[in-house]
């Protein structure tokens, strides 16, 4: 059985057989205790072995670390922390620990040598409350787009476009870096490359969903991506997880109620689902702010925090009016920003985007309709002809968590951005088709799975809520 059945079960005195995770083993010479974790919950269940049924050498062996079967009877527990253990009758070592080696010790490890040690990482009460939470969101999204009629779509991993037409891509290819096949010109002949030209690894799915939007009307992607940005942050991967969907006949208002929702129900999944996990996280999260200095406490518990998204309308503001509040706000006057902001046409940095959501407004903050000038060249533009129908969910504690925008529908304008950006039309000829037969008004946008994993975990560096983060400099396990 696994713990999260049996501490649900009611009867005692039945037979139960386990397998997990020895975590701790005290006890006297006339009786040990051994604390195991077999992963299905954060609990442990206690074993009781007396020291006249087994072995000397075989206690011994029961280290923090080592793998146990354990046989026995659940009875109502003497000690107190615990209603229930077994009373062991047989134990058979499966794996066992040596204690001088093993690098986990039951006492609290910083997360950046769990990092180091992220094989063996799962096996802490933190992060496997993270990954539990983690497959929960996971299931919670596919819930959410399927209950509504969306369908997942597969899009590439590998693929010649750069939807975001940012640069920032890992090239995939097999030819011999040591004797790249040249052109006439004297340029890389990507001609003789494994797929006859040049290809990378995907930044987002999105101009693919949106082919299959035009046809199937909603769908939903749900996949790796991969950024090549310099940028060794602890909110940004090199490798991450990313949902996008994709509506055909919505608008941005539309797209932007989907993804509040959208984000209030996943958030409401976990509390609904997971509550041992979040409790745990919770307790945890106050632990370790009681270490920090006063103003960089969070003023609410992490659940607490959870709620409060739930419970309230989203802020929404356009980009005009951000600046206007930013160029107004007391840190931008006391030059308080490490970039000040000036007026129409600034990008907003992480500085700016908590300044709206932590202290402005105290929730999250949707901001719409950016210049052109800093978002992609698929977005809608405005009738101004200088803001584009963009929208960026920016959360507290995380900044922007979703980014998304209505769809530039028409060729001509389509074009002409693309133009004006520099991006190649032939290399896209297939999204500009879908423009040229049965166009429609579409949008769609994109969630940063980790961050929002971030965000419901209370977890602040983002290398802690993906197994094995890929980052500048590091791709080990
Ligand atoms: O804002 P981004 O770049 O938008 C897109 O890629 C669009 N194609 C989405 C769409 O409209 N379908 O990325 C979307 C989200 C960001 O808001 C952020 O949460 C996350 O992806 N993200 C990252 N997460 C971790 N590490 C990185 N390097 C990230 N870059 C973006
Ligand atoms: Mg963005």
């Amino acid at each position: 059985m696994k713990i999260k059945e049996i501490l649900l079960t009611e009867g005692v005195e039945q037979k139960i057989s386990i397998k997990g995770w020895v975590r701790t083993r005290r006890g006297s010479k006339h009786v040990s205790f051994i604390a195991i974790n077999d992963g299905s919950t954060i609990n442990n269940i206690q074993i009781v072995a007396e020291a006249t049924d087994f072995n000397e050498e075989l206690i011994k062996q029961i280290t923090t670390g080592s793998c146990i079967s354990v046989r026995g009877k659940l009875v109502a527990s003497k000690g107190s922390g615990q209603a229930v253990e077994i009373l062991a009758s047989s134990i058979d070592m499966l794996g066992a620990a040596d204690a001088d080696e093993y690098p986990l010790q039951p006492k609290k490890h910083s997360l950046e040598f769990l990092r180091e040690n992220a094989h063996l990482r799962f096996r802490t009460n933190t992060f496997s409350a993270v990954f539990r939470l983690r497959h929960a969101l996971t299931f919670a999204v596919h819930k959410f787009f399927n209950d509504k009629g969306f369908f997942n779509l597969h899009t590439p991993i590998i693929t010649g476009a750069d939807a975001e037409g940012a640069g920032e891509m890992f090239q995939v290819t097999n030819l011999d870096l040591e004797a790249l096949p040249k052109t006439e010109e004297g340029k890389i002949d990507f001609s003789a490359d494994f797929f006859g030209s040049k290809t990378n690894l995907t930044v987002s799915g999105q101009l693919e969903a949106e082919l299959g939007a035009l046809a199937l009307g909603q769908v939903y992607t749900f996949g790796p991506t991969f950024r090549a940005e310099n940028s060794n942050t602890s909110r940004h991967l090199s490798e991450f997880w990313m949902i996008e969907p994709e509506i055909a006949f919505a608008d941005l208002k539309q797209n932007i109620d989907l993804a509040e929702e959208f984000l209030k129900y996943c958030i409401q999944y976990c509390l609904d689902n997971n509550a041992d996990d979040l409790k745990f996280l919770d307790t945890r999260m106050s632990e370790e702010e009681s270490k920090l200095k006063k103003e960089e406490r969070s003023e609410m518990g992490l659940i607490e925090r959870l709620k409060i998204i739930i419970e309230n309308d989203f802020e929404r503001i356009t980009y005009r009016k951000a600046i206007d509040v930013l160029i107004n706000s007391t840190p931008n006057k006391k030059k308080k920003f490490q970039y000040p902001i000036n007026g129409f046409g600034d990008d907003l940095q992480s500085e700016h985007e908590r300044y709206l959501v932590e202290k402005k407004y105290k929730k999250p903050v949707i901001i719409t309709d950016y210049p052109k000038e800093i978002k992609a060249f698929y977005m809608r533009i405005n009738d101004d002809n200088e803001t584009v129908g963009a929208m960026d969910i920016l959360f507290p504690a995380i900044g922007e968590i979703v980014g998304g925008s209505q769809r530039e529908e028409r060729l001509d304008k389509l074009q002409e951005r693309m133009i004006e950006m520099d991006i190649d039309q032939k290399e896209l000829w297939w999204y500009l088709e879908t423009r040229k037969f049965g166009t429609c008004t579409h949008s769609g946008f994109g969630l940063g799975f980790e961050r929002l994993i971030m965000f419901v975990t209370g977890m602040k560096n983002i290398r802690d809520v993906i197994p094995f983060p890929r980052t500048p400099q590091n791709a080990e396990f």
